[in-house]
């Protein structure tokens, strides 16, 4: 069942992983004996305190106290490796069993090395960024002690008004998939024995991200087919790959919050999917249940959220407090305790806890050095997406003799980290404007003039005097975003603007008549339909982290060339949203184009302007789709072909064209493959991305490029709720974006 699981989950991200069947997986049968021995000799007590999971008081002695009575399972936020061991050390010397503890922390994207924001990481498109992203931050949480961190977090974001879609890998359950797959081995390692190994936790399980309206936490209302197709996915691949850990989600999907919801944990996760590891309730949101109106007090939380398939809750306090006396009234029966413990202590059997519970103190620092510097930068390089580039500005050539760096990221050390660093160092950031000093400061003279000095900023004197420099420069390099704080948990925003006066500093700067690069960073796709107009070329690099300068002065300079797509749509207007290319058609499509409001005839009749389910003052185009992205090279794409055009469930189809590289650079182009199953027992989506593969090509190189689709991955949800092929005719097309390719058809018998 693993093996096939695993070969699943090999299959789903093509060659790009090694197949090398991890050993974090497999019960392995003397851990399971350990477990069985360790829980016969526990009492009930002991067994509650194994899933009390409580965020560090600060105060050692307290929280070792706790530790020693049994009454601690897990702690989060201890990054000390010394104060970390004192807590080993009541843990394993102090209590009765020396169950060691197992210290937890979001490590979300970089612990002190700081990749881009997982949004940006997924505009990479390669899952070979995300795994090596998660194995440095691995490596150097491990170093103070840390060996769980709450990532990936794949929860399928289609609103960039929700904070939280910085932190997710965007709108599609394909890409989403690919890339938490290759986080989990990259935090988890070859081994999870290994001490560089951290337990991965799929969050949010499950359906956050469609939280109504884009505010975080709130409820969701997901049919059962849609959580199948669209939102579990990502989980179950998580799941396949070995994360040994999942979270559930805040939101109440269909009435039912995640964490007392037993549909989700115990028939889905363990019983279809077969997970054996621990389900971590989030922060309070065990408690929380009682604002849902699920649960009536602490006694009923407990007894919820134990009975509905929670293994350990973070920081609510209820289970050592009322489960004792569920289990006496039979309200929770003791073998369901046991079943959480076992999975608790499977984990930390896994990890070696038992074996090597304490950290190295004395091991010299692993932070920032060089490898972790070199891969956050290629991160930047692989993530940056280039949506615009007139007159081909960029690349700057040798002509260009003196640059302007104007906009408020340009030196903001804390803000280019984006959201979730809570240990990532600002002083160690390598700032766009310190990076083309020390990079490029001898081949172009450089004025800095912010104008703004962060985003929200509505200084006029600074946008007349950041103007009045950029006039005297070849090129105008503007830096322009969001702060960190703008995205993010419990930061959702209405309006997904660029904030403060960025749009007028632009404004001013097109008015120099010098040619106008922007770079944008920031924890969403923002509404940037004026600001793009207004810019000659465009790079967005979300937030890029530590290493956002070096690698964005050398895109800027064409030392690297972008390759970056959208992982996520881009609209023209907020009130467009939601808006995603695997959307489903209507009995009436949306037609293209509008006509403007102005133009409406005083009076016009009822149906005058036909019936079709656009806006009447916008319309459903985007200002960039998924999969979207330039390069400073041109590819051309050779008409696919298929290996067969009737095909039997069982079969593969192969699809191979010629890509060529048609301009200049040496690049990488993202193919992607999508399909649409045209006519279904429910509807289906317009498109879904199936398969995508980066390929880099010399200037005036060609190359065959085949994609294998197994039939069987056209399997959906049906109308019996049963994942099936159904037979009947296909489109697919092979293309650089969502919007682009002429379709081909194929029909499945
Ligand atoms: C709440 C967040 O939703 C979750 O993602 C995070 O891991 C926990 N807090 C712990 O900090």
């Amino acid at each position: 069942m693993r093996t096939t699981k695993f070969l699943a989950a090999c299959l789903l991200t093509l060659s790009v992983f090694s197949c090398k069947q991890p050993d974090y997986n497999s019960k392995d049968a003397e851990i399971e004996k350990k477990v069985e021995a360790l829980l016969s000799k526990m009492t009930l007590e002991e067994k509650i305190g194994q899933m009390n999971q409580i965020s560090s008081s600060g105060n050692i002695e307290e929280m070792s106290e706790l530790i020693k009575k049994g009454e601690i399972g897990s702690i989060l936020n201890e990054v000390d490796p010394v104060r970390v061991n004192q807590l080993q050390r009541a843990a394993v010397e102090g209590s009765r069993l020396g169950i060691p503890v197992l210290i937890a922390r979001d490590v979300i994207h970089g612990f002190k090395t700081i990749f881009p924001i997982p949004l940006g990481q997924a505009a990479s498109f390669d899952p070979e960024i995300a795994r090596e992203g998660a194995r440095v931050a691995a490596v150097e949480a491990s170093s103070v002690g840390v060996r769980w961190t709450f990532a990936p977090m794949i929860d399928i974001s289609r609103d960039p008004r929700w904070g939280r879609i910085a932190e997710s890998c965007g709108e599609d359950p394909y890409l989403t998939a690919v890339m938490g797959a290759a986080m989990v081995k990259g935090f988890q390692g070859d081994s999870l024995n290994d001490p560089t190994a951290i337990a991965a936790c799929a969050k949010h399980f499950v359906g956050y991200g469609a939280a109504e309206g884009g505010r975080d936490y709130n409820s969701t209302f997901i049919s059962e087919r849609n959580l199948r197709n669209i939102y579990l996915p990502s989980f179950e691949a998580a799941e396949a790959a070995g994360a040994a850990t999942f979270m559930t989600s805040f939101n109440d999907n269909d009435g039912v919050p995640s964490t007392g919801n037993k549909f989700i944990l115990r028939d889905v996760l363990r019983g279809e999917w077969g997970f054996d590891g621990i389900v971590v309730t989030d922060w309070n949101s065990a408690r929380e249940m009682i604002n849902h109106g699920f649960a009536a007090d602490d006694k009923d939380v407990a007894e919820k959220s134990v009975n509905a398939g929670v293994d350990m809750e973070m920081v609510s306090y209820t289970f050592v407090k009322q489960l004792p006396e569920l289990v006496k009234e039979g309200k929770v029966k003791e073998s369901v305790i046991d079943e959480a413990v076992r999975n608790i202590l499977r984990v930390k059997f896994r990890l070696g806890l038992f074996d090597n519970p304490y950290v190295d103190e004395n091991k010299p620092s692993v932070f920032y050095n060089k490898e972790h510097l070199a891969a956050a930068k290629r991160a930047v390089e692989e993530s940056t997406i280039l949506l615009k580039n007139e007159n081909a500005v960029l690349p700057l050539g040798s002509n260009v003799r003196t640059i302007a760096v104007v906009g408020p990221m340009a030196n903001a050390p804390h803000d280019q980290m984006g959201t979730w660093v809570f240990d990532g160092d600002k002083t160690h950031t390598q700032t766009p404007l310190a990076a083309l000093k020390a990079m490029y400061g001898d081949k172009v003279n450089i004025i800095y003039e912010p104008g703004l000095t962060f985003s929200r900023d509505t200084n006029a004197e600074g946008i007349r005097k950041a103007a009045a420099a950029a006039a005297r420069a070849d090129v105008i390099l503007a830096f322009l975003g969001e702060e960190a704080i703008l995205s993010g948990e419990a930061h959702s925003l209405a309006d997904i603007s660029l904030k403060g006066a960025q749009t007028q500093l632009l404004e001013a700067l097109e008015n120099t008549g010098k040619p106008v690069v922007s770079i944008i960073m920031a924890g969403r796709p923002l509404t940037i339909a004026h600001e793009v107009e207004l810019s000659d070329a465009v790079l967005y690099s979300f937030h890029p982290g530590t290493m956002g300068g070096p690698a964005l002065a050398d895109l800027i300079f064409g030392k690297a060339v972008p390759s970056g797509k959208t992982p996520v749509t881009f609209v023209q207007h907020v009130g467009q949203v939601p808006l995603y290319y695997a959307h489903h058609n209507t009995g009436r499509p949306a037609r293209k184009g509008v006509k403007p409001l102005a133009e409406l005839p005083l009076e016009a009749g009822q149906t005058s302007e036909g019936s079709n389910s656009s806006y009447m003052d916008y319309s459903v185009e985007l200002l960039f789709p998924f999969g979207y992205g330039l390069s400073y090279t041109t590819f051309s794409y050779g008409t696919p072909k298929l290996s067969a055009t009737e095909l039997a469930k069982n079969d593969v189809l192969k699809v191979s064209f010629e890509l060529a590289n048609t301009g200049k650079y040496e690049a990488t182009e993202i193919v992607q493959l999508y399909v649409q199953d045209k006519v279904a027992s429910v509807t289906r989506p317009v498109k879904e991305l199936k398969r995508f593969t980066r390929v880099t090509l010399k200037p005036g190189e060609k190359r065959m490029v085949e994609f294998e689709l197994p039939i069987a991955d056209l399997a959906f949800w049906n109308i019996d709720m049963k994942k099936v092929v159904e037979p009947g005719e296909f489109a697919l097309w092979v293309a650089a974006d969502s919007e682009s390719g002429e379709p081909l058809t194929f029909t499945v018998k």
